[in-house]
């Protein structure tokens, strides 16, 4: 059993597993992929103040996120194609999270259904929205959302047009995947993996497949897909989508203080401050630094959320120190999934659990939720 103390870890041992078009899907970023590697790297210069000498005993990470219950104000985001990174892998990911007592996402773009996971999990989980052109499909996902006792659903906006990734190209990914030579011998050098995805039973795009009209079967997908993004999204839509949903509502892909007061506007219970990990406008500011203005602009009208280059608890720590009542991680359970199937987002989870804990107490606080911006060293953190 290899040695995994920290995300990093997690990665590098998930490169070896997984075949390389899954990989690189999950490990990349748009274009140049610069706003993608500055989220995380634009966390180290913000630096902590150590205290000392202070009572650092019982110490408590929990909190809530969106009025619910959390063990440390973090959520697994939603993430398409999961369960291309293992068999099942958003069966997997939502059970080590409930677990846990964080949050689980299902993304639109799962390859386990709404169904899937609802009927091997005990606890309620979100449901992450694209607002598809066809509309009538997408009351019926809020149905099916509700149906499964989702207890939020987290409404994407960052996606009217798509962000293009070399690598994807390059390497030929499609669902299925497409068997060219090097995915044939790459997938092949990866037995472990290969034998599990053949053993899954759950159909690719459980969300879409059978239930969209005329997708009864992969071949129909990619196209149907490609022409639902919605170019005329606008707040109006999201109007309708609130009341339909009428449960608790989380609005993603928040980068602008104009945007974030039309979400607080929108009478939304959070909103995430989020480039989609780097994935979609390269060039766009990093999560890290947008946040500060946006909590700011919204004052208490709406929850803040952040996600994009957190990898460790200080990550987590110093983003909450700016005002994000709770972040989302991404690429670390990812490379967990990858590495070790439910096991290795377990312990992604519990790498940053004890990373966060210990960073709060070098800090000198018992409760997360008493941090803020005095544990950061002036000069140092975005304004
Ligand atoms: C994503 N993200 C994403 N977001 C979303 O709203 N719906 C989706 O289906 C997806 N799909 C997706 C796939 C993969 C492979 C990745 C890495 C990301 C974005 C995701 O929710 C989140 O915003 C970022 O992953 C956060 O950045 P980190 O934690 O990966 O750095």
């Amino acid at each position: 059993m290899p040695i995994v103390t920290c995300i990093e870890d997690l990665r590098l041992l998930a490169k070896q597993r997984v075949p390389r078009m899954f990989y690189d899907y999950a490990d990349s970023g748009s274009w140049t992929e610069s706003t993608y590697r500055a989220n995380n790297t634009e966390f180290a210069p913000i630096k902590f103040r150590q205290r000392v000498a202070v009572d650092m005993s019982n110490r408590t990470l929990a909190t809530e996120m969106i009025g619910q219950p959390v063990a440390m104000p973090v959520a697994l985001a939603p993430t398409g194609l999961t369960g291309m990174q293992h068999a099942d892998g958003e069966i997997l990911a939502a059970r080590a999270a409930e677990k846990f007592g964080v949050p689980f996402t299902l993304s639109t773009m799962s390859i386990c259904s709404i169904e899937d996971v609802e009927a091997h999990t005990t606890k309620p989980f979100w449901f992450q929205l694209y607002v598809m052109k066809d509309r009538d499909f997408i009351a019926r996902l809020i149905e099916r959302a509700r149906a499964a006792n989702c207890s939020a659903l987290v409404l994407t906006l960052d996606l009217q047009v798509l962000g293009q990734r070399h690598k994807d190209i390059r390497n030929g990914l499609s669902a299925p995947p497409k068997l060219t030579l090097p995915n044939i011998v790459n997938m092949a050098t990866k037995p472990r993996w290969c034998m599990g995805m053949l053993g899954t039973k759950r159909r690719y795009f459980g969300n879409i497949v059978g239930h969209a009209p005329k997708v009864a079967d992969m071949s129909s997908l990619s196209s149907w897909t490609a022409n639902q993004f919605d170019l005329t999204l606008s707040w109006k839509d999201v109007e309708w989508i609130k009341k339909l949903w009428g449960g608790k509502l989380i609005i993603k892909g928040i980068m602008d203080v104009e945007d974030a007061r039309l979400a607080r506007d929108s009478g939304a219970d959070a909103l995430i401050v989020s480039n989609h990990g780097g994935r979609q406008l390269d060039g766009a500011q990093t999560s890290i630094a947008a946040l500060p203005a946006i909590v700011e602009a919204v004052g208490d009208g709406i929850e803040v959320h952040m996600d994009g280059g957190i990898r460790s608890g200080q990550d987590i720590i110093k983003a909450v120190a700016l005002g994000a009542k709770g972040v989302y991680i991404g690429r670390p359970f990812l490379y967990g999934l990858g590495a070790m199937g439910e096991a290795g987002v377990t312990k992604c989870l519990e790498i940053l659990q004890k990373e966060l804990d210990l960073t709060m107490a070098f800090c000198g606080l018992r409760d997360i939720r008493d941090v803020d911006r005095r544990i950061l060293l002036p000069g140092t953190f975005p304004t």
